[in-house]
């Protein structure tokens, strides 16, 4: 018997689909959620998810080997469809008989769903529009995150609470959707639950749990950090397009918009063209993120945070976080 029967409940079909107690996934983190922090949510009765990244075939292939060493129970692998070599990587979960595969940063390029089907696995989604979701639920996805503006990372325009509304009642019956973006507490969770969803993501609330290997000081940052530190880069001007990421506000992300500004005046005097401005502005991020993570340099690297941020306190064991999670919404769910 679950000792938390009412959300166990609305929960049975992500359970069943992820194959674990609870259908609560830790979003990918790059630098962060690797195999510590995956194996970590996994055995706490979560499903971990490893973030790829810009990683090559081999590293990943040597992540998922030692992440299988900290558990047997099941964990995705999340690969950016934009990465050159993403056949490859498909290629090396198939090779670890990876159970779940979670295509993000774009609409999947031809033939990805299908590789990942031939060996098995259930492949995971993102869509920001309706009409996109059931396109990609047709063309051979098992499940949906639908993830709000609130989130973390690389985020749409659109809020969690609204794109639930338009999503979970249209999907819900027939399909199965996860909500991700803003989760901080139990409470939120019941509700999405109660209105379809099968499960939640999240990710700011575990980047900094005991077992992360983010750095000291970048998870000191979190704890300091309130809701509105929280910020969405912005777009300086229309021929660079930016897609936004939130983070927390530091020097970084003020010398972004200054890049911004720069290369912006750049194309303005004709001394550089229009493609290597693009790539200019798209690579200033890389490696930024590992800046802070890794390095704990606060000042200058991506502090991506969601706007749970604030509820992010002190260092606490994954199995914490995630009973506490399902302790708020049982009980929210009891006085309903
Ligand atoms: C530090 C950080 C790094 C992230 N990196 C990735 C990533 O590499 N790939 C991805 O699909 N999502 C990434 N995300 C998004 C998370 O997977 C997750 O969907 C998101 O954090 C959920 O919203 P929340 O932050 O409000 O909990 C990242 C989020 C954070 C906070």
């Amino acid at each position: 018997m679950s000792s938390y029967p009412k959300t166990s409940a609305l929960m049975a079909r992500g359970r069943e689909f992820l194959g674990t107690d609870h259908a609560i996934l830790c979003g990918a983190m790059s630098w962060v959620s690797e195999r510590n922090l995956v194996s970590a949510i996994s055995n706490a009765g979560g499903f971990g998810v490893i973030a790829c990244g810009a990683m090559t075939p081999e590293l990943l292939d040597a992540e998922i080997a030692a992440t299988r060493a900290m558990t047997d129970r099941p964990f995705g692998v999340n690969l950016i469809t934009m990465h050159p070599q993403l056949f490859d990587l498909i290629e090396v979960c198939g090779k670890h008989g990876v159970g779940h595969v979670v295509l993000a940063g774009g609409i999947p390029p031809k033939g990805s769903v299908e590789a990942i089907k031939a060996f098995d696995a259930r492949v995971i989604v993102f869509a920001p529009t309706l009409a996109l979701a059931k396109k990609l639920l047709r063309s051979g996805g098992d499940a949906l995150v639908i993830e709000g503006m609130e989130a973390g990372g690389h985020i749409g325009p659109v809020s969690t609470s609204v794109l639930a509304q338009e999503f979970l009642p249209e999907l819900s019956a027939d399909h199965l959707v996860f909500v991700a973006g803003g989760i901080g507490r139990g409470e939120a969770i019941a509700g999405y639950l109660e209105m379809g969803a099968v499960g939640v993501q999240l990710g700011t609330r575990f980047a900094c749990a005991t077992e992360s290997i983010a750095h000291p000081d970048f998870k000191k940052a979190f704890f300091r950090a309130g809701a509105r530190d929280a910020i969405a880069s912005v777009q300086v001007d229309p021929r660079l397009p930016v897609i936004p990421v939130r983070a927390l506000r530091n020097k970084g992300t003020e010398a972004f918009s200054a890049k911004q500004r720069e290369v912006a005046n750049l194309l303005d005097s004709e001394s550089l063209p229009m493609a290597e401005a693009q790539l200019q502005i798209e690579h200033y991020w890389a490696g930024a993120l590992r800046r802070a993570v890794i390095d704990g340099d606060i000042e200058n690297g991506s502090l991506m945070a969601g706007q749970s941020v604030g509820m992010v306190k002190s260092e606490e064991p994954v199995a914490d976080i995630i009973a506490q999670l399902m302790a708020e919404s049982e009980a929210a769910l009891s006085r309903r």
